[in-house]
Protein backbone atom coordinates (compact mmCIF):
# COMPACT_ATOMS: atom_id res chain seq x y z
CA UNK A 1 0.00 0.00 0.00
CA UNK A 2 1.54 3.32 -0.92
CA UNK A 3 1.43 5.97 1.28
CA UNK A 4 1.07 8.60 -0.86
CA UNK A 5 0.64 13.18 -0.48
CA UNK A 6 -2.59 14.55 0.89
CA UNK A 7 -4.76 15.54 -2.30
CA UNK A 8 -4.29 19.03 -1.15
CA UNK A 9 -0.30 18.71 -2.12
CA UNK A 10 -0.68 16.57 -4.97
CA UNK A 11 -3.05 18.75 -6.28
CA UNK A 12 -0.84 21.95 -5.67
CA UNK A 13 2.62 20.40 -7.01
CA UNK A 14 0.51 19.73 -10.18
CA UNK A 15 -0.95 22.45 -10.39
CA UNK A 16 2.24 24.76 -9.90
CA UNK A 17 4.06 22.53 -12.47
CA UNK A 18 1.84 22.73 -15.33
CA UNK A 19 1.49 26.72 -14.78
CA UNK A 20 5.37 27.10 -14.53
CA UNK A 21 5.84 24.86 -17.91
CA UNK A 22 3.44 27.34 -19.31
CA UNK A 23 4.76 30.47 -18.22
CA UNK A 24 8.41 29.57 -19.22
CA UNK A 25 8.03 29.00 -22.87
CA UNK A 26 5.72 32.16 -22.52
CA UNK A 27 8.07 34.08 -21.13
CA UNK A 28 10.89 33.36 -23.54
CA UNK A 29 8.71 33.54 -26.76
CA UNK A 30 7.44 36.90 -26.14
CA UNK A 31 10.35 38.13 -24.95
CA UNK A 32 12.00 38.14 -28.18
CA UNK A 33 8.54 39.46 -30.05
CA UNK A 34 8.74 43.24 -31.32
CA UNK A 35 6.53 45.46 -30.07
CA UNK A 36 3.02 44.91 -30.71
CA UNK A 37 -0.79 44.12 -29.11
CA UNK A 38 0.06 40.92 -29.10
CA UNK A 39 3.07 40.95 -27.01
CA UNK A 40 0.97 43.05 -24.76
CA UNK A 41 -1.40 40.84 -24.57
CA UNK A 42 0.95 37.80 -24.32
CA UNK A 43 3.05 40.03 -21.61
CA UNK A 44 -0.12 39.99 -19.39
CA UNK A 45 -0.97 36.25 -19.77
CA UNK A 46 2.73 35.59 -18.66
CA UNK A 47 1.78 37.71 -15.53
CA UNK A 48 -1.22 36.33 -14.93
CA UNK A 49 -0.02 32.92 -14.96
CA UNK A 50 3.14 33.75 -12.50
CA UNK A 51 1.20 35.87 -10.10
CA UNK A 52 -1.24 32.62 -10.04
CA UNK A 53 1.77 30.32 -8.81
CA UNK A 54 3.12 32.78 -6.46
CA UNK A 55 -0.69 32.61 -4.62
CA UNK A 56 -0.28 29.05 -4.89
CA UNK A 57 3.28 28.41 -4.04
CA UNK A 58 2.43 30.35 -0.62
CA UNK A 59 -0.43 28.06 -0.35
CA UNK A 60 1.55 25.54 -0.57
CA UNK A 61 4.42 26.55 1.41
CA UNK A 62 1.81 26.95 4.28
CA UNK A 63 0.73 23.49 3.88
CA UNK A 64 3.98 21.73 3.90
CA UNK A 65 4.69 24.02 7.01
CA UNK A 66 1.76 22.04 8.15
CA UNK A 67 1.69 18.45 6.74
CA UNK A 68 4.69 16.14 6.81
CA UNK A 69 5.09 14.30 3.66
CA UNK A 70 4.74 10.68 4.46
CA UNK A 71 8.18 9.04 5.48
CA UNK A 72 10.65 7.96 2.90
CA UNK A 73 13.68 5.32 3.17
CA UNK A 74 15.99 6.08 1.19
CA UNK A 75 20.07 6.44 1.24
CA UNK A 76 20.88 9.15 3.84
CA UNK A 77 22.71 11.13 0.29
CA UNK A 78 19.56 10.95 -1.38
CA UNK A 79 17.40 12.37 1.44
CA UNK A 80 19.75 15.14 1.83
CA UNK A 81 19.94 16.06 -2.09
CA UNK A 82 16.17 15.65 -2.42
CA UNK A 83 15.67 18.17 0.83
CA UNK A 84 18.09 20.71 -1.36
CA UNK A 85 16.54 20.21 -4.68
CA UNK A 86 13.19 21.00 -3.13
CA UNK A 87 14.08 23.40 -0.73
CA UNK A 88 15.63 25.68 -3.82
CA UNK A 89 12.38 24.77 -5.66
CA UNK A 90 10.37 26.36 -2.57
CA UNK A 91 12.48 29.47 -2.77
CA UNK A 92 12.42 29.53 -6.51
CA UNK A 93 8.84 29.07 -6.51
CA UNK A 94 8.19 32.54 -4.94
CA UNK A 95 11.50 34.55 -5.77
CA UNK A 96 10.80 33.98 -9.88
CA UNK A 97 7.09 35.39 -9.39
CA UNK A 98 8.44 38.08 -7.15
CA UNK A 99 11.38 39.26 -9.40
CA UNK A 100 8.43 39.52 -11.91
CA UNK A 101 6.45 41.94 -10.21
CA UNK A 102 9.49 43.67 -8.73
CA UNK A 103 10.79 44.19 -12.49
CA UNK A 104 7.19 45.40 -13.90
CA UNK A 105 7.08 48.04 -11.38
CA UNK A 106 10.53 48.69 -11.28
CA UNK A 107 9.56 49.46 -15.35
CA UNK A 108 6.65 51.43 -14.56
CA UNK A 109 3.56 48.69 -16.04
CA UNK A 110 1.36 48.06 -13.79
CA UNK A 111 0.14 44.22 -12.99
CA UNK A 112 -3.23 44.06 -12.95
CA UNK A 113 -4.44 39.81 -12.03
CA UNK A 114 -6.67 38.23 -14.43
CA UNK A 115 -7.48 42.10 -15.79
CA UNK A 116 -9.17 42.32 -12.44
CA UNK A 117 -7.14 42.74 -9.49
CA UNK A 118 -4.64 45.69 -9.58
CA UNK A 119 -1.52 45.00 -7.44
CA UNK A 120 0.09 47.82 -5.98
CA UNK A 121 3.56 48.67 -7.07
CA UNK A 122 6.26 46.77 -5.04
CA UNK A 123 9.10 49.38 -5.73
CA UNK A 124 9.80 53.22 -7.26
CA UNK A 125 9.68 53.47 -11.40
CA UNK A 126 13.58 53.52 -12.18
CA UNK A 127 14.82 51.88 -15.74
CA UNK A 128 18.23 50.87 -14.12
CA UNK A 129 16.23 48.73 -11.59
CA UNK A 130 14.04 47.53 -14.00
CA UNK A 131 16.83 46.24 -15.86
CA UNK A 132 18.87 44.48 -13.16
CA UNK A 133 15.28 42.77 -12.22
CA UNK A 134 15.06 41.66 -15.51
CA UNK A 135 18.23 40.04 -15.45
CA UNK A 136 17.70 38.26 -11.87
CA UNK A 137 14.29 37.38 -13.54
CA UNK A 138 16.26 35.55 -15.89
CA UNK A 139 19.17 34.24 -14.01
CA UNK A 140 16.26 32.46 -11.33
CA UNK A 141 14.47 30.90 -14.41
CA UNK A 142 17.17 29.36 -15.58
CA UNK A 143 18.81 27.85 -12.25
CA UNK A 144 14.92 26.76 -12.13
CA UNK A 145 15.09 25.17 -15.33
CA UNK A 146 18.32 22.85 -14.25
CA UNK A 147 16.95 21.74 -10.84
CA UNK A 148 13.67 20.91 -11.99
CA UNK A 149 16.04 18.92 -14.98
CA UNK A 150 17.29 17.32 -11.75
CA UNK A 151 14.11 16.89 -10.14
CA UNK A 152 12.21 15.12 -12.90
CA UNK A 153 15.50 13.01 -13.54
CA UNK A 154 15.89 11.55 -10.18
CA UNK A 155 11.60 11.17 -10.06
CA UNK A 156 12.37 8.96 -13.35
CA UNK A 157 15.07 6.62 -11.80
CA UNK A 158 13.15 5.99 -8.89
CA UNK A 159 10.35 5.16 -11.04
CA UNK A 160 11.87 2.93 -13.87
CA UNK A 161 15.26 1.90 -12.57
CA UNK A 162 14.92 1.75 -8.99
CA UNK A 163 11.25 0.66 -8.96
CA UNK A 164 9.95 2.06 -5.81
CA UNK A 165 6.95 4.51 -4.91
CA UNK A 166 8.54 7.81 -4.90
CA UNK A 167 6.78 8.97 -8.31
CA UNK A 168 3.44 7.21 -7.42
CA UNK A 169 2.89 8.74 -3.83
CA UNK A 170 3.01 12.00 -5.83
CA UNK A 171 0.48 11.05 -8.55
CA UNK A 172 -2.86 11.61 -8.73
CA UNK A 173 -4.37 7.87 -9.92
CA UNK A 174 -4.49 5.31 -7.53
CA UNK A 175 -2.67 2.41 -9.39
CA UNK A 176 -0.80 -0.32 -7.04
C1 LIG B 1 6.62 30.99 -12.05
C2 LIG B 1 6.41 32.15 -12.59
C3 LIG B 1 7.20 32.72 -13.73
C4 LIG B 1 8.02 32.09 -14.64
C5 LIG B 1 8.36 30.59 -14.75
C6 LIG B 1 8.55 33.12 -15.52
C7 LIG B 1 9.41 32.89 -16.59
C8 LIG B 1 9.92 33.86 -17.43
C9 LIG B 1 10.87 33.64 -18.50
C10 LIG B 1 11.51 32.30 -18.88
C11 LIG B 1 11.09 34.83 -19.11
C12 LIG B 1 12.02 35.09 -20.32
C13 LIG B 1 13.35 35.61 -19.82
C14 LIG B 1 14.29 35.92 -20.96
O1 LIG B 1 13.96 35.71 -22.13
O2 LIG B 1 15.39 36.42 -20.66
C15 LIG B 1 10.28 35.82 -18.45
C16 LIG B 1 10.20 37.15 -18.78
C17 LIG B 1 9.40 38.09 -18.16
N1 LIG B 1 8.59 37.89 -17.05
FE1 LIG B 1 8.34 36.14 -16.07
N2 LIG B 1 8.04 34.35 -15.13
C18 LIG B 1 7.20 34.15 -14.04
C19 LIG B 1 6.48 35.10 -13.35
C20 LIG B 1 6.39 36.45 -13.70
C21 LIG B 1 5.56 37.44 -13.03
C22 LIG B 1 4.70 37.18 -11.81
C23 LIG B 1 5.75 38.61 -13.70
C24 LIG B 1 5.16 39.95 -13.44
C25 LIG B 1 4.16 40.22 -12.63
C26 LIG B 1 6.68 38.36 -14.79
C27 LIG B 1 7.08 39.30 -15.70
C28 LIG B 1 7.94 39.07 -16.75
C29 LIG B 1 8.34 40.08 -17.71
C30 LIG B 1 7.87 41.53 -17.74
C31 LIG B 1 9.26 39.46 -18.58
C32 LIG B 1 9.98 40.09 -19.78
C33 LIG B 1 11.27 40.65 -19.30
C34 LIG B 1 11.82 41.60 -20.30
O3 LIG B 1 11.17 41.85 -21.31
O4 LIG B 1 12.94 42.07 -20.02
N3 LIG B 1 7.04 37.04 -14.77
N4 LIG B 1 9.60 35.20 -17.42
Amino acid sequence: MIKRYTKIAIGLHWAIALLIFSAFPLGLYMHDLKLSPTKLHLYSYHKWLGITVLMLALIRVLWRATHRPPALHLARWQEIASQIVHGLLYLLMLAIPLSGWLMSSAKGVKTVWLGILPLPDLVEKSKALGELLSDVHTALNYTMLVLVAMHVAAALKHHFIDRDDVLLRMLPVNKG
